[in-house]
């Protein structure tokens, strides 16, 4: 068989697919790209250690987040400008999620508005991703606009009070098409001003608020203590401030620190079942892709997308398995060591 097997194979595609000014925004990463990199090399150095003689002949991928049920532990992360990577943009990967039985987050600066996100794929779970403008009654339309179009959560982004400086993008001369319509200007207007005061604020529109961009013990305890419903480990893909650690280092120091009082979700290099599996080990309840579904936005749109979805599905189902796993809520940190072995 010939076709594409893996989210690597999607990548070769979405490159031969896309010109230059699409590429390098979505591969790029901030400064000298260490954490870019980090993000899919720490995951390696997590051994996992499989329990033999189980009995592993149903193996049940579903898990809840946030109260909804999803098909396996894998979300679709906010991407920005999702019309360079295919003509369909955000409404094929709504599809694309709602036929996989996941959740998709629609990015803040989406090239189709929250309301037209949801007209497209009428059964999708959606969150909306939130900047903070300047200009904030650009945001709070967006928010308006999710609370009455049926998402389900809003995602505040906090690693990003400013935008990150990709150089891989500056040097292309990286330009948003002319006849994109997208809300708000990330480049100019984003608010470097936000506080915690602002997540109080959030949280008055009723939905469950997830803070997408932690990455130490203190911040974790805070988002706890303002009321958030879930923390993302995330360092937005090696996209904002380099040398920070790989997500999934700094996974159990989130963990630990939230003790429970809240959901932890984890995005940054995962590109195979296992690094799922690795995540859900640590302590994670589920994971975000955004390359990988954007890769297979590229290649295929919807059912590119939805093609993604379903290998890492089937690798989390292996991955399950041959650890001696029926189900995510099985994985424990019993099932992870750093390299070498200790135990
Ligand atoms: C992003 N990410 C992002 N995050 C966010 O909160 N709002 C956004 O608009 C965007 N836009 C965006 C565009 C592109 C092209 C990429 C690659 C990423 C970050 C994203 O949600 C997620 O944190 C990372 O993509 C996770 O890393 P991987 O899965 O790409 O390795």
């Amino acid at each position: 068989m010939n076709g594409p097997l893996t989210v690597a194979d999607y990548e070769a595609l979405a490159r031969d697919k896309l010109d230059d000014n699409a590429w390098e925004y979505i591969r790029g990463g901030a400064g000298d790209e260490t954490t870019l990199r980090e993000n899919v090399e720490a995951f390696t150095r997590w051994k996992l250690r499989p329990r033999v003689l189980c009995d592993v002949g149903n193996v049940d991928t579903r898990t809840t987040v946030l109260g909804t049920e999803i098909a396996s532990p894998v979300l679709v992360a906010p991407v920005a400008l999702q019309k360079l990577a295919h003509v369909d943009g955000e409404a094929a990967t709504a599809r694309a999620a709602a036929a996989a039985r996941t959740i998709m987050c629609v990015s803040t600066s989406a090239t189709l508005r929250p309301a037209a996100v949801a007209a497209a794929a009428a059964d999708a779970a959606l969150w909306l991703q939130v900047y903070v403008f300047n200009d904030r009654g650009v945001t709070q339309g967006l928010i308006d606009e999710a609370c009455t179009n049926g998402y389900s959560a809003l995602v505040l982004t906090v690693d990003t009070p400013l935008l990150g400086r990709r150089e891989g993008a500056v040097r292309i001369g990286f330009h948003i098409p002319d006849d994109f319509e997208v809300a708000g200007d990330i480049f100019n207007d984003l608010s470097a001003n936000v506080t915690w005061r602002d997540l109080d604020w959030l949280a008055g529109h009723g939905l469950p608020v997830v803070l997408k961009g932690v990455l130490t013990a203190d911040d974790a305890r805070l988002a706890v203590e303002h009321g958030a419903a879930a923390v993302v480990v995330s360092n937005h893909g090696g996209r904002q401030l380099d040398g920070v650690p790989a997500s999934i280092d700094a996974l159990p120091e989130v963990v630990d620190a939230v003790a429970g009082r809240a959901e932890v979700l984890l995005d940054g290099g995962v590109r195979r079942g296992i690094d799922v599996v690795r995540s859900l080990a640590l302590g994670a309840r589920a994971v975000l892709v955004g390359r990988a579904a954007v890769w297979g936005l590229a290649a295929a749109g919807e059912e590119g997308v939805r093609r993604v979805l379903d290998l890492l599905q089937k690798e989390v189902a292996l991955g399950l398995a041959l650890l001696g796993c029926t189900s995510p809520a099985e994985v424990t940190r019993a099932h992870v060591a750093l390299s070498p072995w200790k135990s």
